[in-house]
């Protein structure tokens, strides 16, 4: 069954595939009682904005959610795919941009395109699966370095120049923007100060940090200010853009390799028109409301001081990601995010081990910009009073408490 699945008969339908119902929005219903959402990758709040939801159904009314029919190389192409690559590639400081019809195989396929056999990868130990999957299909070389680990970096890259003094080929260095699952960011600057020495390209994921990071929206490079020395950038509309699909943005003619040899883009069918159209919108939205991702950013600083002032530990977040740990086993932790749900109203995603070291939980919550300070007040003081009984020991005994939906 897998390191998740052993749990399938236990979590079902309320640690796993829990359904949230109602509208997209800080509260929501979660088998019939309504709760505060803390799980919503909806940081702008732009999932439901009016302006983005009228946009979407508009095109959904006059071109249906099937078109364009077929893969963008043969007959699915349009001028809204064109414009919206502009826009990105604007927004993104480079000069072009191809849409992903979904992050992450997106991801997987601009790995594999831009490698061939003689190339070496050196890659950050806590890279998204989607940047793990990727590296599955190179047949070159390819060194890990421990997360954000400066020094065993320049290690890394020094085993990297020699296998590529031997093949001829180059170096790729990938990190994430924003770490998504503890908040923390890519040492972006630490790892361009060795990029003249060890002669690579840097690729980003910053699934996590478009639309929330720096000055304007456009990321983490650019809250680095390292936008032009970042070779390539990948963003997901999934995140802050509150839809589906992603992006990759870099020189013109890397994005032009990449367009006529990415397999999850030549083999499928072009992203749908309100999607594309959508998507429009909330880049509208991004560039002339700063206000939003502002007010993100007040509830961030909130929530985030709130519980440092009450003595949670934080880990190392530098962006809106809060995760909140605590020690205790895995049956603490159900029994904490249970009491959280079904007597504080409060709806948050846990993570225990293997993703964090055993014995300890942590439990995650994403802001966005539609909650509100006394969502971040009502939710320290439970996270406060839980705390107390966990100290306490009123945790941890009795098993899981709540029988699955399912299996
Ligand atoms: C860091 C990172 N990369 C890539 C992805 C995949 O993006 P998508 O949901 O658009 O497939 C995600 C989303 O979960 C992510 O967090």
């Amino acid at each position: 069954m897998g390191p998740l699945g052993q749990f399938a008969d236990a979590g079902y339908g309320y640690y796993f595939f829990p359904k949230l119902e109602g509208e997209i929005s800080n509260r929501m219903k979660f088998r019939g009682r309504d709760v505060l959402v803390w799980s919503l990758n909806n940081y702008l709040g732009l999932a439901n904005h009016p302006e983005v939801r009228k946009a979407d159904a508009d095109a959904a009314a006059k071109y249906g959610m099937g078109s364009p029919m077929g893969a963008r190389m043969m007959s699915g192409q349009t001028v809204y795919h064109e414009q919206l690559e502009q826009e990105l590639a604007d927004f993104e400081h480079k000069e072009a941009a191809y849409l992903l019809n979904f992050g992450y195989m997106g991801m997987t396929s601009i790995i594999d395109s831009l490698l061939d056999r003689n190339d070496v990868v050196v890659y950050d130990s806590d890279a998204h699966a989607c940047i793990l999957d990727g590296l599955r299909m190179h047949i070159g070389k390819r060194f890990v370095y421990p997360h954000n680990n400066m020094e065993k970096f320049e290690h890394q890259l020094i085993h990297a120049q020699k296998v590529t003094a031997q093949t001829g080929g180059g170096i790729l260095v990938i990190t994430e923007g924003v770490y998504g699952m503890v908040g923390d960011c890519g040492d972006l600057k630490g790892i361009l100060r060795l990029k003249e020495k060890y002669g690579f390209r840097l690729l980003i994921d910053d699934a996590h940090g478009f639309g929330t990071m720096g000055k304007t929206g456009a990321g983490t490079s650019e809250e680095q200010d390292v936008m032009d020395q970042v070779d390539v950038y990948f963003g997901t509309f999934a995140k802050s853009m509150a839809g589906i699909g992603a992006f990759v943005a870099s020189e013109k003619r890397i994005i032009k390799s990449l367009t006529f040899n990415m397999r999850s883009q030549i083999y499928a069918k072009s992203l749908p028109m309100p999607m594309v159209i959508g998507s429009l919108k909330r880049m509208e939205l991004i560039r002339n409301h700063p206000e939003i991702k502002d007010k993100l950013w007040v509830i961030v600083h909130a929530l985030q001081s709130g519980l440092k002032e009450k003595g949670f530990n934080l880990g190392r977040t530098q962006s809106p990601v809060t995760p909140v740990f605590f020690e205790g086993d895995p049956t603490a932790a159900t029994q904490v995010v249970a009491d959280l749900r079904e007597n504080y109203g409060v709806f948050c995603s846990m993570v225990v081990y293997p993703v964090v070291p055993k014995g300890v939980i942590m439990l995650r919550l994403i802001p966005t910009a539609v909650h509100t300070l006394e969502d971040v007040e009502y939710t320290i003081s439970a996270f406060s009073e839980v705390r107390k009984k966990l100290d306490e020991g009123k945790y941890g005994t009795g098993g899981i408490p709540l029988v699955a939906d399912k299996y």
